[in-house]
């Protein structure tokens, strides 16, 4: 096996591969003066399981087609692609929530698919974008590294919160690893980066708080949430997230409430300080 890394994911592939104790192969991603894309396989590819890791976070469309054009490379090199995705960018568009208006996350799948003999991804947005591939398609869950980090850190008096009915289900699970309660916001969305919040439900007593979202992308879902939750009495709180989109500085909004800001390297930020690289190992160990 020989794990390819694009270059939104080359740190994360270089740790898959040594982990897997395979070859990490090299590529040459360079750009020709209007602007388009050059790839080239460097590392020779003779039929063996190839593995290409790259998100397709923002520059999204950038990073998309690096992948393409790394995977058709080397398919023309007759490898078998296992591709890793482990931010799978535009995937909140997973249905037409108008008429007319383009499913994203399945034109990607079906992209993806013209090169690719199976699909891994952490944490879709919506898992139901899996099934927008005729290939074998499984998520990574991520959360039990967050829950590990949180457990690490052994606060004293810990809640965890999801900001929204949405994220119960990862609250949850990242809460089953502290070993402690936990609850959620209420949110409603006005528009993009417009949400008003409420911690209603919630009984606070200064606990340490720990919000979590599988993403966060212009910091408003969870900047409302923090202040509803420090209003109702809310110790410290912790924001923690496994795809750091973070948009418009969204960090410095969410820093100027939170005391700390925790996410996985899905995304490569100054804030990715769990590597997602164990789950990853794990979804292809058995390939
Ligand atoms: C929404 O359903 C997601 O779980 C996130 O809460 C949302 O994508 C975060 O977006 P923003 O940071 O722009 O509020």
């Amino acid at each position: 096996m020989i794990v390819f890394g694009g270059n939104a994911s080359s740190e994360l592939a270089a740790e898959v591969s040594s982990l897997l104790g395979c070859e990490l192969g090299e590529s040459t991603v360079k750009r020709f003066p209007d602007g388009e894309l050059y790839v080239k396989i460097d590392t020779p590819v003779n039929g063996e399981d190839i593995v290409v890791i790259q998100s397709t976070a923002p520059p999204q469309n950038e990073n998309l087609a690096e992948l393409l054009f790394m995977m058709d490379a080397l398919k023309d090199l007759g490898a078998d692609i296992t591709a890793v995705v482990p931010y799978y960018g535009y995937g909140r568009q997973d249905k037409a929530f108008k008429d007319g208006e383009a499913v994203t996350s399945r034109t990607i799948a079906k992209h993806i698919q013209m090169s690719a003999s199976r699909v891994l991804t952490v944490n879709p947005h919506k898992e139901h974008v899996l099934d927008y591939f005729d290939v074998p398609a499984q998520s990574l869950d991520a959360s039990p590294l967050i829950g590990g980090y949180f457990k690490k850190m052994d606060l004293d008096n810990p809640l965890v919160v999801a900001p929204d009915a949405g994220s119960i289900g990862l609250a949850r699970q990242v809460a089953g690893i502290v070993g402690c309660e936990c609850g959620n916001c209420e949110k409603k969305r006005l528009g993009p980066g417009k949400v008003i919040t409420s911690a209603e439900k919630l009984n606070l007593d200064g606990d340490d708080v720990i919000i979590v979202d599988d993403i966060i992308d212009s910091g408003g879902t969870i900047v409302e949430a923090v202040k509803a939750l420090k209003g109702k009495g809310a110790g410290s709180v912790y924001v923690a997230c496994i795809h750091p989109v973070l948009t418009n500085n969204a960090h410095e909004r969410i820093l100027g409430v939170a005391e700390d800001l925790i996410a996985t390297n899905t995304i490569k930020t100054p804030y990715s300080r769990i590597s997602v690289a164990p789950v990853i190992f794990e979804g292809l160990k058995d390939l």
